[in-house]
């Protein structure tokens, strides 16, 4: 992260919901913002749904109140000549308004930006950085091997909020390492699944993991909705969509275990949107997917 700030002014966190983009801004904001004179701004857009809102969102960030009514040139008046790192929190709803972070870096010159977003904001400059899940055991580690896995200890460390005292035996060591692969190291995921453990054990956890949208629900009140479940985290990317990005997705959605671009062009016909689409980003990878663990399948991006 450190480097990545070094080396470019629009900084893009992105992957689906509930990789850890989020967490790892604020980390970013707490830990690289002393070295900007003027600090680190966090600026949360979840809320915002039109472009032209997110300079209010910025502005009341920053403070500025406003004395023209043009929060536009307000914010851009007051960057100008500050050294500061801001931080647009959940930008892929707001995507149309990526030429507006271009022409505020071109205006404030020692003002960097760091965005986390579902999919990149495609303006010049901009260096994304894919934030991949959690790094999984192999399938044959050994018990201290699986407890070093980040993807395990964030498990266990949730399961003994949700069922205090929990203490697992090696064979549960083995289950939640099962667990977390077959929830590909997603942060989200795992946290749910592991907020089941308040009544069920890991191996009936795994039995149930089958119907798994059912199962990953019940996150914490204080998240936001569409962390609640990872139904909704799912949901939220996909109303984003265009209609004919939803058709190619549900075509998609017929592969299991990831697909190769050469899988999907002898299956889908119209797949043109494939190569004009944001949802590009995300099938690329898919086909270039090393085999983890016992994973036998892929859930739909988020
Ligand atoms: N590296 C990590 N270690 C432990 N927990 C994490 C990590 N990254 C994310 N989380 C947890 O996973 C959940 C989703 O992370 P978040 O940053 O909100 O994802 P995103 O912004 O990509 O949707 C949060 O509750 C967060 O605390
Ligand atoms: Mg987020």
């Amino acid at each position: 992260m450190d480097a990545a700030l070094g080396s470019t002014r629009l900084l893009t966190l992105t992957g689906p919901g509930g990789t850890g983009k989020t967490s790892l801004a604020v980390e970013a904001a707490r830990s690289c913002g002393q070295r900007f004179a003027d600090g680190a701004t966090f600026v949360p857009l979840a809320s915002v749904t039109r472009p032209e809102l997110v300079w209010d969102a910025v502005a009341r960030a920053l403070g500025i109140e406003t004395k023209t009514g043009d929060l536009a040139v307000e914010v851009e008046q007051r960057l100008r000549d500050q050294e500061l790192l801001l931080v647009l929190d959940n930008f892929e709803q707001l995507i149309d308004g990526a030429p507006m972070v271009a022409r505020l870096l071109e205006a404030c010159s020692n003002l960097k930006v760091l965005v986390t977003t579902r999919v990149p904001l495609r303006v010049s400059g901009e260096l994304a950085l894919p934030v991949p899940p959690l790094e999984l055991p192999r399938s044959d580690a050994s018990e201290s091997e699986l407890l070093s896995s980040e993807a395990v200890q964030l498990f266990l460390q949730r399961s003994r909020l949700a069922r205090p005292g929990f203490e697992p035996t090696n064979e549960d060591v083995r289950i939640v390492g099962e667990i977390c692969s077959r929830l590909d190291g997603l942060p989200l995921a795992i946290e749910l699944a592991a907020a089941r453990t308040r009544l069920l054990s890991p191996r009936a956890l795994l039995a149930r993991l089958e119907r798994r949208l059912e199962l990953l629900t019940g996150g914490s009140r204080d998240q936001i909705e569409r962390h609640q479940t990872l139904r909704a985290a799912i949901d939220w990317s996909y109303e984003l969509l265009e209609e004919s990005e939803k058709t190619l997705f549900q075509r998609l959605s017929g592969f299991s275990g990831g697909v190769t671009l050469d899988a999907a062009e002898a299956t889908i016909s119209r797949i043109t949107c494939l190569f004009s689409s944001d949802i590009t980003c995300d099938i690329r990878p898919w086909g270039t997917l090393p085999k983890r663990g016992s994973r036998t399948e892929k859930p739909p991006a988020g």
